[in-house]
């Protein structure tokens, strides 16, 4: 059974549904439940083509889509696209859709240890084949490099006590015993918050995740087709200032410097910016399915022809 209730559907929709869009490309499939509502929304028939570095939400995905027309599910890393485009036999698409991150399924999972609240092994891996798990980092990395991974990927303000805890405790076992030593060094009444963004930093370095969308961007923007869309779900502000740097970059009209009085760099605009402000879930969102509340949408859509310049 699926846990995971897809985040901010309605928007999804509308923007990738919009116009004569037909050829869709998932990245991060999950349980399926963007997959599905735009296979049901659709007013005409479509495809999608969707990945999961995880072949635990492919199982889950194939059953909840298995007697669904129009869906094609692959083992796929969206961080290579290029290769995952030739699998599936198509060099470009209508829209894309990556809603990054983990899904509930995988936090509720005990064993696979995403979660502080269930005792579970210290591993993390969206890809149970990758190399590096939450028990190598938090047993063999050092202090100083501990604490700048809970400062970089969970801006936690007692990044240091907690790096130093965990190195006087070891070994360290499992998630249970891994919480109780993020109690003991900083107890108080936002604990809660921090045990999450430890546990955050440490799977977005065990999965190299940054990394990953970093590589996704220029990836996706390639597999659109002119007038193709592209939708980014980020939870947190690392993941969400890559996807809106990208856009920045990709959306210029001018990179002349600012003394120039004309413009003479001839830019072209690759993007149009669709979300000029971020979309975020509403409150009945946001109570009906409380993970929601962290979520941030952009979009864009792929240029055809240049702007004229305005000098
Ligand atoms: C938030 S969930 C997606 C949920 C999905 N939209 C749904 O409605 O069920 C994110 C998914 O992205 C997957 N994922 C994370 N990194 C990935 C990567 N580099 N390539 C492909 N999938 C990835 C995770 O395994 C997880 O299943």
């Amino acid at each position: 059974m699926a846990f995971h209730q897809p985040v901010l559907t309605r928007e999804v929709i509308k923007i990738l549904l919009e116009g004569d869009r037909k050829l869709f490309l998932d990245c991060t499939l999950g349980a399926g439940g963007h997959s599905e509502a735009l296979l049901e929304a659709a007013e005409q028939p479509i495809k999608i083509f969707g990945i999961d570095k995880d072949p635990e939400a492919l199982v889950l995905a194939e059953q909840k889509l298995k007697n669904r027309e129009g869906i094609v599910l692959e083992h796929g890393d969206y961080a290579l696209l290029d290769e995952v485009a030739e699998k599936f036999g198509f060099s470009a698409f209508d829209g894309i859709l990556a809603d990054l991150g983990q899904s509930s399924d995988q936090m509720e999972d005990s064993i696979r240890g995403f979660s502080h609240r269930f005792d579970g092994k210290l591993d993390m891996r969206y890809n149970p084949q990758s190399d590096l798990t939450a028990q190598e980092i938090v047993n063999e990395y050092s202090a100083s490099e501990l604490t700048d991974i809970f400062r970089r990927y969970g801006q936690e303000r007692m990044s240091k006590q907690i790096a130093e805890t965990i190195v006087r405790s070891r070994p360290v076992v499992g998630t249970v015993q891994l919480a109780d030593l993020i109690r003991k060094s900083c107890p108080g009444k936002y604990i809660q918050k921090t045990l999450a963004r430890i546990f955050m930093a440490l799977r977005i370095v065990v999965n190299d995740e940054l990394t990953a969308i970093e590589k996704l961007m220029p990836g996706a923007h390639k597999l659109l087709n002119p007038g193709g869309r592209m939708v980014f779900i980020s939870y947190d502000s690392n993941q969400d200032r890559i996807v809106k740097d990208f856009f920045r970059l990709k959306s210029r009209i001018c990179v002349c410097p600012d003394i120039l009085p004309v413009c003479v760099c001839n830019t072209t605009p690759e993007l149009k910016i669709l979300t000029r402000r971020v979309i975020k879930p509403g409150p009945e969102e946001i109570e009906t399915n409380p993970r929601s509340r962290s979520a941030r949408l952009r979009a864009a859509e792929k240029l055809t022809i240049s702007h004229e310049k305005k000098n």
